[in-house]
């Protein structure tokens, strides 16, 4: 008999309102290294209520799966962390690893980026799963098959019952990963963290795995920490969002609310980097300009003020910390001229026009002006004409190369792409007047 609980998820063991799940309190994780200590992460502190999904957005290198790692207690021997994480209400940071591995299944589980390394390639997917239902669940082997079979269908994978006896390596991507998550939910974990779960797969299966992920977290009451580089694939799953800058939250709010009215600078660049529907096509997304900074020599002051268009003096010396955003409770920033405030908004119009002007339809981008092409004004009177004639044009001596031969009488009237040679293009100046922006390079026209 599979067991009702984990099929449908488990019913919930609180309400929210009656605590936290997760409590985290300055959490610190730093690694020795020959340069020095690198500061994964620096100081984070977050609350998860039972069956809410967090999004943990930021760049390459920000300190996400440092951070979930730190929660989950899966940290290598290099790593130093200091900090409280309480779950259910028990303080957790204390554990040694035969207390983690208490966790681990049931209480909480990792669904990793790359599920090629995830899985073991030589063991069959379904004996993978039900390996932990027999040893967290105590199942016996019959009933663990009959579980492993109803997972495999929950996070649809087709013809269940024979891909039980498949090796990943005879699976796709994206049913690998949806393996890996089966595991991840064999034993009904009430948090699940997802690193990245979908930047090994090919975009057309993203989302669906990401909709999977969405759907068994709301079904199974499930508190879930989706981690990602992209705004765009925690806009519709998540309720909250925590943006990481250099091992620290730099912004959090509910998901609608940070949409709606982004106040720290570095989110604001992440989300000019999301395609938007409205944009026409080709349009540029806006790059953030520089790198993130050294975790073992971190800029002084603010982390982004290397990056930060609106960056002022204070921003070199002093570091913000998280504030909240009057009257929009659970919103908090750490910035001291947060986008929207009178500092910004100058900065905001110039860079705006900028990125319109990038991005402006070809007809209505300005025409390149030519070199002049007809003769160029002598800068000296006496100075013979010169001999070249422009690249572009024919001597007026000499037929054009697509007219007959010199037996034939000479044309009378230039080829139609070819101006005659007194009349200036309506794009020059004459030729009395000074080339309108530069005098020509290659020295046959400057009459010296
Ligand atoms: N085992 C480790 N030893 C030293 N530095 C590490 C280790 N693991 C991660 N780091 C560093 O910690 C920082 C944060 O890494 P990580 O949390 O993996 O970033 P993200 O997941 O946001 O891309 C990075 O600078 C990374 O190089
Ligand atoms: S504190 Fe200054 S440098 Fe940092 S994000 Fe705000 S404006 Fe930019
Ligand atoms: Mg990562």
């Amino acid at each position: 008999m599979s067991n009702p609980d984990l099929l449908d998820g488990p019913a919930p063991t609180g309400v929210p309102g009656s605590g936290p799940l997760l409590d985290v309190v300055d959490v610190r994780t730093q690694f020795r290294s020959p340069r020095g200590l690198v500061r994964a992460v620096d100081g984070v502190s977050f609350t998860l209520e039972r069956g809410k999904c967090l999004g943990i957005v930021g760049e390459s290198g920000s300190g996400k799966s440092v951070l979930s790692r730190s929660i989950m207690g899966l940290l290598p021997s290099t790593a130093e962390r200091s900090g409280t994480v309480v779950f259910e209400g028990k303080d957790i940071s204390g554990l040694d690893a035969d207390g983690y591995r208490e966790l681990w299944g049931t209480e909480m589980a990792m669904v990793f980026q790359d599920p090629m390394t995830a899985l073991n390639p030589v063991m069959k997917v379904g004996k993978q799963i039900t390996e932990s239902l027999r040893f967290h669940l105590d199942m016996d082997r019959s009933e663990a098959k009959e579980t492993a079979v109803a997972l495999l269908k929950a996070v649809r994978i087709p013809e269940a019952e024979s891909r039980f006896s498949s090796y990943p390596h005879e699976m796709s991507g994206g049913m690998r990963q949806r393996v890996v998550i089966a595991i991840a939910l064999a034993c009904g974990p009430k948090l699940l963290f997802a690193d990245e779960p979908t930047t090994a797969l090919d975009v057309t299966v993203q989302a669906q795995i990401l909709d999977l992920l969405a759907e068994q977290q709301r079904e199974r009451y499930m508190a879930m920490i989706l981690v990602t580089h992209d705004l765009g694939v925690v806009a519709s799953r998540a309720q909250e969002i925590a943006v990481m800058y250099a091992g620290r939250i730099v912004e959090r709010a509910p998901t609608a609310t940070l949409f709606a009215d982004v106040r720290m600078p570095y989110t604001e660049a992440l989300l000019s980097a999301i395609p938007k529907l409205s944009d026409p096509s080709h349009t540029r997304l806006v790059a953030i300009g520089g790198r993130p900074p050294d975790l073992v020599d971190p800029p002084k002051g603010c982390p982004f003020s290397p990056r930060c268009p609106y960056a002022r003096e204070r921003c070199h010396e002093e570091t913000p910390t998280l504030q909240e955003t009057p009257g929009s409770p659970g919103h908090l920033f750490a910035c001291f001229y947060p986008v929207g405030s009178p500092e910004t908004l100058e900065i905001k119009d110039r860079l705006e026009a900028q990125r319109l002007l990038a991005n402006r339809p070809p007809s209505l981008a300005p025409r390149v002006t030519e070199p002049p092409q007809a003769t160029p004004p002598p800068l000296h009177p006496t100075a013979p004409p010169p001999t070249a004639p422009p690249s572009n044009m024919l001597p007026p001596s000499a037929p054009p190369s697509n007219t007959l031969p010199p037996s034939a009488p000479p044309p009378t009237a230039p080829p139609p792409n070819v101006l005659p040679p007194t009349a200036p293009p309506p794009n020059v100046l004459p030729p009395t007047a000074p080339p309108p922006y530069a005098p020509p390079t290659d020295g046959s026209t400057d009459g010296r």
